[in-house]
């Protein structure tokens, strides 16, 4: 009989390595291998398979061209700002992970895109974290449907599929792939083996079903999904479910989308009969807005496919001692410093003995470079404390040499701050080049900073 080995797996990256060292030779992380036993081959020298489950056949080249296509490759969930999120609709065959903080909606999401589903397809929920009961006390808090909702309780991932290759169900649902583990490992369910052989054998089952997976991960104190990154290298979708603090809103977030566009946001708010969409999400970010203050410039942003109106803040006071404070809330804080050594080389306004506090108000983080010009003026608007106007709207990146540069989809942009009713865009001039400006809405076009400052005085 041949011998069972050993291999060493990274916590952190997930690669294994046949020996163990301190750290890790793929990511450079320090003592994160740890042994897994790696199951003796079975007598045929190959792996198992489940029995009944197409996988035991071998693959055939195939040519592009003859590759069936389904008539039916997407299944709308009918939660839109959900279906927009993975590009239009769940591909069938596709696995989502979604990740967030205990609490923030992840189990009640998938319940309600269940019950959204079962009407039309059959759907299974397995749990591995709360009993039926607790599933079914949700269920009904909800107000589901539930005579068409059919959960199972169990962890173990080789049960699990043995059941969906029998109920045959068009979504399948997996609350958490921590709690899942194979009976062919011997390492404790939510290691890193664990997770990455159960993962691998959903991958397998969904892409040969034609059955949608949706995971739920669990995250660490730093917000990564627990568990090996290559959790993510694995499955389709990755999504982020995020919140502010005490807020009720909640956006999902595509970090990694094989069927639409990344950073697409869907909104919900968290409703005593759970969540509910927002399609007005400008309308909700700026809510909260104040008019006349100082510190505050509305920004044009764009996440994914849609512009999105957020209101950028900032605090600028004068430093105590010492190196002044950067510190920035959905902004990159590195971008922050650059552009006050612009701010101070290109307009002569310097801020080395102030702190600058930014803020993206309702939470959001920002990662377009768009953002540059509306961070300035917000800087600029506290530091000498005057409000910037009502109903003026900005976009545009800031280069190193003061020049306002253009940004991808500025017609658009303009149109959804015009559609929320700011009468002033302030713009790269660029951007401007060619577009009418809508009635009502002046256009400000700059190709510079200082240019840009000029405009507003
Ligand atoms: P849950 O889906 O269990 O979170 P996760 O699976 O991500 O850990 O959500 C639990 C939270 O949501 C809990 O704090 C209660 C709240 N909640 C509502 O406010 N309204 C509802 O209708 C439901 C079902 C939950
Ligand atoms: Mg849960």
């Amino acid at each position: 009989m041949a011998k069972a080995k050993s291999a060493y797996l990274c916590s952190d990256c997930g690669a294994s390595q046949p020996k163990w060292g301190g750290q890790c030779g793929e990511c450079g992380a320090w003592n994160t291998l740890t042994e897994i036993r790696l199951s003796a081959p079975t007598a045929a020298g190959k792996p198992v398979r489940h029995a009944g489950f197409a996988g035991a056949q071998a693959a055939t080249v195939v040519r592009l061209d003859q590759v069936r296509q389904h008539r039916e490759a997407r299944l709308q969930i009918g939660m839109s700002e959900l279906d927009r999120v993975l590009g239009g609709g769940l591909v069938n065959g596709s696995v989502t992970l979604i990740g967030g903080d205990p609490g923030i909606g992840k189990s009640t999401l998938l319940l309600q895109v269940m019950a959204a589903l079962s009407s039309q397809r059959p759907c299974l929920y397995v749990t591995g974290e709360e009993s039926a009961e607790q599933v079914a006390m949700r269920a009904r808090r909800l107000q589901l449907q539930t005579s068409s909702l059919n959960c199972l309780t169990e962890t173990s991932i080789e049960r699990i599929i043995e059941q969906s290759v029998q109920a045959q169900p068009a979504l399948l649902i997996i609350d958490s792939i921590q709690t899942i583990y194979s009976e062919a490992l011997q390492s404790a369910p939510g290691s890193v083996s664990q997770v990455r052989d159960a993962c691998a054998q959903l991958v397998r089952y969904a892409k040969q079903s034609d059955c949608a997976v949706f995971l739920v991960g669990h995250v660490t104190k730093e917000g990564h999904l627990a568990g090996p990154r290559v959790l993510e290298h694995m499955v389709d979708t990755v999504l982020y479910f995020e919140s502010d603090a005490g807020s009720r809103f909640r956006v999902i977030r595509a970090v990694k989308n094989r069927f639409g566009a990344v950073n697409e946001l869907g909104v919900f708010a968290m409703t005593d009969t759970g969540l509910r969409e927002v399609s007005n999400p400008s309308a909700m970010f700026l809510a909260e807005r104040q008019s006349a203050v100082a510190g505050s410039c509305v920004l044009v942003t764009r996440e994914g496919t849609r512009p999105l109106l957020v209101e950028v803040q900032a605090l600028v006071d004068t430093a105590s001692a010492g190196h002044p404070r950067r510190v920035a809330v959905g902004i990159d804080a590195q971008r922050i410093n650059m552009l006050l050594a612009v701010l101070h080389r290109h307009a002569g306004i310097a801020v080395h003995d102030q702190d600058v506090y930014l803020n993206v108000a309702g939470g959001l983080r920002i990662n377009e470079t768009a953002s540059d010009l509306a961070v300035l003026l917000a800087i600029l608007s506290s530091l000498r404390n005057q409000p910037l106007a009502d109903d003026l709207a900005v976009f545009g990146e800031v280069g190193l040499a003061g020049e306002l540069r253009p940004v991808p989809n500025g017609e658009e942009r303009v149109k959804a701050a015009v559609g929320q009713g700011f009468k002033r865009i302030l713009l790269p001039q660029a951007n401007q080049r060619g577009l009418k400006a809508p009635a009502g809405a002046t256009l400000l076009g700059a190709t510079s900073l200082q240019q840009a400052l000029e405009r507003l005085d």
